[in-house]
């Protein structure tokens, strides 16, 4: 374990099986179908790379980079870096997230992603944090709720590490600036 650790909350075996779960929901729900994974840089790629490979329908995979102004504003203010390379009119989407704490990302993102005319826009994240929601919003498949702690790894970071960690652990206390 990584001495920044302070206890793995979810290991690596845990994610695979739960990804495996959500991936035959995902087939189910959208059986016949072809579907889009709009992926949101860079927090849900391990995500994305686990899920995909569960998935056995038609499977388009495009990503999305987005900022959030959070920390001491914590506005909201979502602003494109990066945008789809396809349109996704007619198309299903799945936005593929890594965590929802306040909801706000993911709210805009939606609703720029709803403008477009999708078939169908879903939101599938690895991770929720329920008690951190300050606007309604919700997944339509969900790996783990967990607790209010700032966690890291399979794909999250605190100050742009440790996204290469095999599970979500919650970061010491000490390791924040
Ligand atoms: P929201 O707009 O507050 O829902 O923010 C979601 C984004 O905040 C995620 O995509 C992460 O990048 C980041 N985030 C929220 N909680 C955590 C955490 O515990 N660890 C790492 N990143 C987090």
């Amino acid at each position: 374990m990584h001495n920044h650790v302070k206890k793995i909350l979810i290991t690596q075996d845990q994610i695979i099986e739960k990804t495996k779960e959500i991936a035959q929901q995902i087939n189910e729900d959208f059986k016949g179908e072809r579907i889009t994974l709009v992926a949101l840089l860079s927090g849900s790629v391990p995500f994305l790379a686990e899920l995909m490979k569960h998935i056995k329908l038609d499977c388009e995979i495009d990503f999305m980079d987005v900022s959030s102004y959070r920390g001491t504003k914590s506005t909201g203010e979502v602003r494109i870096l990066k945008d789809l390379t396809r349109p996704i009119d007619s198309c299903n989407v799945i936005i593929v997230e890594d965590i929802v704490d306040t909801g706000k990302t993911l709210n805009v993102v939606k609703g720029i992603l709803e403008n477009r005319d999708p078939k169908a826009l879903k939101i599938v994240t690895l991770l929720d944090k329920p008690e951190g929601r300050e606007v309604d919003c919700y997944a339509d498949y969900v790996g783990f709720s967990i607790p209010n702690e700032f966690v890291i790894g399979f794909g999250l970071d605190y100050d742009e590490l440790y996204r290469n960690l095999p599970y979500v652990g919650v970061l010491r206390e000490e390791c924040y600036m």
